[in-house]
């Protein structure tokens, strides 16, 4: 039968699309990523000691990662900065100030950035978020994209260590949620160590994914047919939970941060750094995970948010969008006191939070509307935000972020400098309010420059 024209239309484009080189581009996704150097300098700022405090314990310290000569400095990639914080942390009379690494008794938090509405910079946020914890803090993070446009997934995909672009056969958070029928049951109860394997490592120290792909849109299919088949012991919004309780109970923190290379600093001297006891340390548990959300509330989505600890919903301050976010916070929040009504879950039961995105400081209607926002839900709203940024595209092109992207002109460095404090300040914001000791007052030196009126030095003045 010759092709409807609809199907003759979607096959043209689709390779039209591909002679474009529009689809999701492999060679790119092949090099080495992140393909990020940082200088002493940076690492410095990152481990949160002084210039001068790094140099010296370089130069002191066996097992100091040698790292590049770049011009006439001396860099260090992802993987040699979390060398270098584990040996710190190995020194440390307080370990934890360098590896904030989850204790056997605290939780795993789950961090769910989420909205309805489409393109308000959840994968942005959530990207940023997750790069942050790990440079920051050498935190072990979990990321799960549950959107078929698989954002987040871009942005961690390629590289050596970390999987190349999922094909269709790669397990997704729909296969992790245990949401296929198995030979004897409509569902499968995986256990820690299959879910285990489903995280895919990333080219970042520590990071690992479970990625999507177009697949991932089965998940709301089959909640509907197991809502039908009502499996015993199972409720339609606990598939996700429950497989991360699964998870995490197999899996809980046992290396202490001091002690990844062994105990004591002195054994550490004689032995040197064994790559092999990082690398163990580094995936045998989780300090946190970071869901980022199909713009949709759906039966999956809404088994993401019985999961998550935590709500970030980013938001633009446009009309149309916020008319979206009445219509996301009513319709969970119905959603929510059904299932309460029935079930004595706990939900939810960390900080939740309202990230304004996007906002453009020289529109009068932007800044209206966040005002607005800003006096009726102050409790709700965090009081820093996004703003719009032309440089971000230009990393956006090559799927990286800020913390990753290495502009090659001056001119672009400036405009992505700012960007990186823009989401340092952000990412302080949400990691404060969650781990309030883990407060590095980004936030404040951003927000004194932005609400200082008429000061050129302001993010936006430059834009
Ligand atoms: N601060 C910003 N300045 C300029 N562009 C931005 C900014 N934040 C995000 N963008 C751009 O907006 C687009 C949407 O961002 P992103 O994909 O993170 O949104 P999303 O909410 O995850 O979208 P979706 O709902 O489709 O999943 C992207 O092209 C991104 O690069
Ligand atoms: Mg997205």
């Amino acid at each position: 039968m010759a092709k409807g024209r609809l199907e003759q239309y979607l096959t043209d484009l689709s390779r039209g699309l591909e002679r474009a080189r529009l689809t999701a581009n492999q060679d790119l996704l092949l090099q080495a990523r992140p393909t990020r150097s940082y200088s002493m300098r940076q690492c410095a700022r990152y481990l949160n000691v002084s210039y001068q405090y790094l140099t010296k314990f370089a130069a002191q310290t066996t097992g100091f990662p040698p790292g590049q000569t770049k011009g006439r400095e001396r860099v260090f990639n992802t993987h040699e900065l979390m060398q270098i914080r584990i040996l710190m942390a190995a020194h440390a009379k307080r370990p934890r100030d360098y590896l904030a690494w989850r204790s056997p008794l605290d939780p795993l938090p789950v961090i769910s950035f989420a909205s309805q509405k489409g393109g308000t910079a959840k994968s942005l946020s959530a990207a940023h978020f997750a790069q942050y914890l790990s440079l920051n803090f050498g935190m072990r993070v979990g990321l799960m994209d549950a959107d078929p446009q698989h954002t987040l997934t871009l942005y961690f995909a390629g590289g050596e260590e970390g999987v190349g672009l999922p094909d269709p056969g790669t397990p997704t958070m729909v296969d992790f949620s245990g949401l296929y029928p198995s030979d004897d049951a409509p569902f499968t109860d995986h256990d820690g160590t299959t879910l285990d394997s489903f995280f895919l490592p990333t080219g970042w120290p520590g990071v690992r994914i479970v990625p999507a792909h177009s697949e991932t849109s089965e998940g709301e299919i089959q909640i509907a047919r197991l809502l039908r088949a009502n499996p015993p012991g199972k409720r339609f919004y606990r598939y996700l939970r429950d497989a991360i309780d699964t998870w995490s109970t197999a899996h809980p923190p046992k290396t202490e941060p001091g002690d990844v290379l062994g105990q004591g600093a002195g054994a550490l001297a004689e032995r040197g750094i064994r790559l092999e006891h990082i690398q163990d340390a580094l995936t045998e548990t989780l300090d946190v995970i970071i869901i980022d959300y199909q713009p949709a509330l759906t039966l999956f989505q809404l088994n993401n948010v019985i999961a998550s600890s935590s709500l970030v919903i980013p938001q633009t301050m446009k009309g149309f969008d916020l008319a979206t976010l009445a219509t996301f916070t009513n319709g969970l929040l119905g959603m929510l006191q059904h299932i309460l009504a029935h079930d004595r879950i706990e939900v939810g039961a960390g900080e939740h939070m309202l990230l304004p995105t996007i906002v453009q400081r020289s529109n009068a209607q932007d800044i209206a509307q966040l005002t607005t926002l800003m006096e009726n839900c102050p409790g709700e709203i965090l009081p820093l935000f996004y703003l719009r940024s032309d440089a971000i595209a230009n990393a956006a092109d090559v799927y990286q972020s800020a913390y990753e992207y290495e502009p090659e002109t001056r001119g672009k460095k400036k405009g992505m400098d700012r960007f990186v404090e823009n989401a340092d300040a952000v990412n302080d914001a949400i990691a404060g309010r969650i781990w309030p000791h883990l407060s590095r007052g980004h936030a404040d030196t951003w927000m004194d420059a932005i609400y200082s009126d008429g000061d050129d030095q302001t993010p936006e003045a430059a834009e």
